[in-house]
């Protein structure tokens, strides 16, 4: 068995590849990450970057190419048809699409399932009650989908997801069907589920939205290659891949390009300070321009609610004497601010 006591599943080097010869498309390339017990686990990039065929192979509805993937320290690749039924039964997934079942209840639409699974008809009923609860709907269980919302559908999926106690819940594009506040609803939702169960949750998006609110974690494909990995407050701070910063451009001042800081007319010298946990709601900027003989020209701000904590990132030009502005920078720090010079982003703080 590879990775620690407290990982579900453990990848190495997962490589898959669709098709053969020069038609041939590498979906997932050299991926190896472990997924730890009870966390949630964000899966974000671009569309082709073989998120879905990652998740796909969790519970082998792919075959990866190449490397191999174990779940609680079994080789999923060891395992036999009754195995795999075995497997997937300790996990649950809802999709973009609901996939209910037009012609069936709310309530049929998770006990159908159940009963394919061989629960007793007694605990189909009790279950298929209890997880629709769990989700808000008791006062739905006998309407059809055509007669829900696009959130009480995904609701309905959910229930049917985790009403048969899976340790993993595996959410591809969940909430991309869904309006802003269907899909924080729906986000509050799997959080919540993930507390109460301790259900590990790997939940692929291509928003960065969606990983800040509810992830513990977050993995970053590009081109079917593990880009970045590592606690959301981590890459938010410091994010190392191109791919990383593109996606966080839109949330984050950080891109602002050298020709914007020039025609802003910008004296003295710029820094980027990122606040975190408590610093965040902390004047430290406010109390250190007043300690020292320094001017600062605010250039771009953002503070945004991250999972655990919140987060802020200033973009600012610092002026007046050099050694004055050092001293100010200094203290800044001692706040807890990490602080970095503009253009050298990847100095260490
Ligand atoms: N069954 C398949 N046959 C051939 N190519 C495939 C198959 N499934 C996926 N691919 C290719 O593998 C690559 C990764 O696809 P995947 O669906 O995993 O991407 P994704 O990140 O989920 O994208 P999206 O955000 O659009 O859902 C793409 O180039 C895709 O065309
Ligand atoms: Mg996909």
């Amino acid at each position: 068995m590879v990775g620690s006591a407290e990982t579900v599943f453990a990848l190495r080097s997962v490589g898959k590849t669709f098709g053969q010869g020069p038609g041939a498309v590498a979906a997932l390339s050299g991926v190896s990450l472990d997924i730890r017990r009870g966390e949630i686990l964000g899966v974000i990039g671009q569309s082709g970057a073989g998120k879905s065929t990652l998740v796909r192979c969790l519970n082998y509805l792919e075959r990866p190419s190449s490397g191999s993937i174990e779940f609680e320290g079994t080789p999923l690749e060891s395992l036999d048809a009754a195995g795999l039924r075995a497997l997937r039964r300790r996990m649950g997934m809802i999709f973009q699409g609901f996939n209910l079942l037009k012609t069936a209840t709310v309530l049929e639409n998770v006990a159908l399932p159940l009963r394919l699974l061989g629960f007793p008809p007694g605990e189909v009923e009790a279950r298929s009650r209890e997880y629709l609860g769990v989700v808000g709907l008791s006062d739905k269980l006998d309407a059809y989908p055509s007669q829900l919302s696009g959130g009480q559908k995904q609701r309905v999926a959910i229930a049917r997801a985790i009403a048969h106690g899976p340790e993993v819940l595996l959410c591809d594009e969940a909430t991309s069907a869904l309006d802003p506040e269907n899909t924080e609803a729906i986000l509050r939702l799997i959080a919540a589920i993930n507390e109460r169960y301790g259900i590990t949750v790997v939940l692929v998006t291509h928003e960065m939205r969606v990983v800040q609110a509810v992830c513990d974690r977050v993995a970053v494909l590009d081109g079917g290659e593990l880009a970045e990995l590592g606690a959301v407050v981590d890459v938010y701070a410091d994010p190392r891949h191109p791919a990383t910063r593109r996606l966080l451009a839109g949330i984050l001042p950080r891109e602002m390009t050298a020709s914007l800081i020039d025609r802003l007319g910008v004296h003295g010298s710029v820094y980027s300070l990122t606040f975190r946990g408590q610093a965040a709601g902390r004047p430290a900027l406010a109390e250190t321009i007043k300690s020292f003989a320094v001017s600062a020209n605010i250039l771009a701000a953002n503070i945004i609610e991250l999972k655990r904590e919140p987060f802020g990132l200033l973009v600012i030009a610092f002026s007046g004497a050099k050694a004055e502005v050092g001293r100010a920078l200094a203290h800044l720090r001692e706040l807890g601010v990490a602080v970095r010079e503009w253009g050298n982003e990847h100095e260490r703080d």
